[in-house]
């Protein structure tokens, strides 16, 4: 068994430890906001926040997560932080497929953690690695600006 905080709440799995922890949480815990992209660190379509830090969940074992805290965009969505960068991101009207906007929320409320109002190199450096092939990259900077003018990371 494998225990860890899910979005707040004490969970155990019966898992492989190296199972990776986006089979875990998309299989065995049904929370399938988590995409699966690339498989290879490569897209960030899987990203979650371990700790509060964006992490690729598709190369992350399951052990890695024991007794830590692990958020998912359906926790983050319950958060301030995630109610605003949400918002921003509707108001934008970001997404096109939407395929990869959970993994590129992850990553901007992760920033957004870390450096409540990102200067554009911050942006991009935290930015960089999630892939969008609609191409919605413009209105993602927009996005988290936005949301920084909000104060989302309070
Ligand atoms: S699926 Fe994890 S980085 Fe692409
Ligand atoms: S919105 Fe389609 S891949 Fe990003």
């Amino acid at each position: 068994m494998i225990s860890f905080h899910l979005n707040g709440k004490n969970t155990k799995v019966d898992a492989d430890p190296n199972t990776p922890l986006l089979w875990v949480l998309r299989d065995d815990l049904q929370l399938t906001g988590t995409k699966y992209g690339c498989g290879i660190a490569q897209c960030g379509a899987c990203t979650v926040h371990l700790d509060g830090r964006a992490v690729r969940s598709c190369v992350t074992p399951v052990s890695m997560a024991s007794g830590r805290q692990v958020t998912t965009i359906e926790g983050l969505a319950e958060t301030l932080l995630g109610k605003t960068v949400q918002s921003a991101w509707q108001a934008v009207d970001v997404p096109q497929c939407g395929y990869c906007q959970s993994g590129q929320i992850m990553a901007a409320s992760a920033l957004l953690k870390e450096h409540p109002h990102p200067s554009d190199s911050q942006i991009t450096a935290a930015m960089d690695g999630n892939l969008c092939r609609c191409g919605t990259y413009n209105r993602i900077r927009t996005a988290i600006q936005m949301a920084a003018e909000q104060g989302g990371a309070k």
